[in-house]
């Protein structure tokens, strides 16, 4: 029985092993989802409109320079045009991560910074709105002209973004029983979460 539990042990060192030498201590290891952000920032979501105003992107953009605030220079690790400067910083242009985080996650990371890493909260520095500005001017490196829509949990063109009277905008859906009279325009299912796609 005692060597039972050695190999379980050995078994779970050489698999943190592995993982460790996967991801590198970098910040660009394999493409997974981010953790889902905590309950306090689950329901927070850009501000109505913001994806698509450019005013405010360029706001983001001189907050991301540090042309705004030089204690705030987020392109000192993240580099001004996306690509990372320091090493581990994320790199924004990659959408086949970056597609993967929520306008809530995004906004977490930045509030509440990642530990453990060179990534520091920011929220003592930056007002909700400021930080709003990043996500938006952050998320033009490879998900421009996208927003995050929270009703159908997915990058979608910006202006359609609350735009149109989809899911969770109509309090007068109908809610079923009498489909057949309303041919339905969309699929009313939930879809899934980004988190599915996983690798
Ligand atoms: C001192 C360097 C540094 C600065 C300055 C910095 N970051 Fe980061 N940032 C990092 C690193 C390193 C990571 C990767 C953390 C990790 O491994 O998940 C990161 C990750 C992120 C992420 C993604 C978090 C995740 O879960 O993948 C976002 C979003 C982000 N930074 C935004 C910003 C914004 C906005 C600013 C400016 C207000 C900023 N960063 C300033 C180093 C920095």
């Amino acid at each position: 029985m005692r060597q039972t539990a050695f190999y379980q042990m050995a078994a779970m060192v050489g698999l943190s092993f592995a993982a460790m030498s996967c991801t590198g201590g970098g910040g660009e290891g394999p493409i997974v989802p981010p953790p889902p952000a905590p309950a306090e920032y689950a329901d927070k979501h850009m501000p109505a409109g913001w994806w698509a105003d450019e005013s405010k992107v360029e706001e983001g953009r001189k907050l991301f320079i540090g042309e705004t605030n030089p204690d705030v220079n987020c392109a000192s690790c993240h580099g001004k045009d996306g690509k990372p400067v320091k090493a581990g910083a994320r790199d924004f242009r990659v959408g086949e991560r970056m597609k993967l985080y929520s306008d809530s996650v995004w906004f977490w990371r930045i509030s509440e910074g990642v530990p453990n890493t060179k990534m520091k909260a920011w929220k003592t520095k930056l007002s909700e709105e400021d930080r709003w500005k990043l996500v938006a001017f952050e998320r033009n490196f490879s998900l421009s002209g996208k927003g995050w829509d929270p009703a159908k949990n997915a990058w979608v063109a910006a202006a359609e973004v609350g735009a149109a009277p989809a899911a969770g905008a109509a309090p007068e859906a109908p809610a079923g029983g009498d489909s057949a009279t309303a041919p339905a325009a969309e699929p009313a299912a939930a879809p899934a979460a980004p988190a599915a796609e996983g690798k």
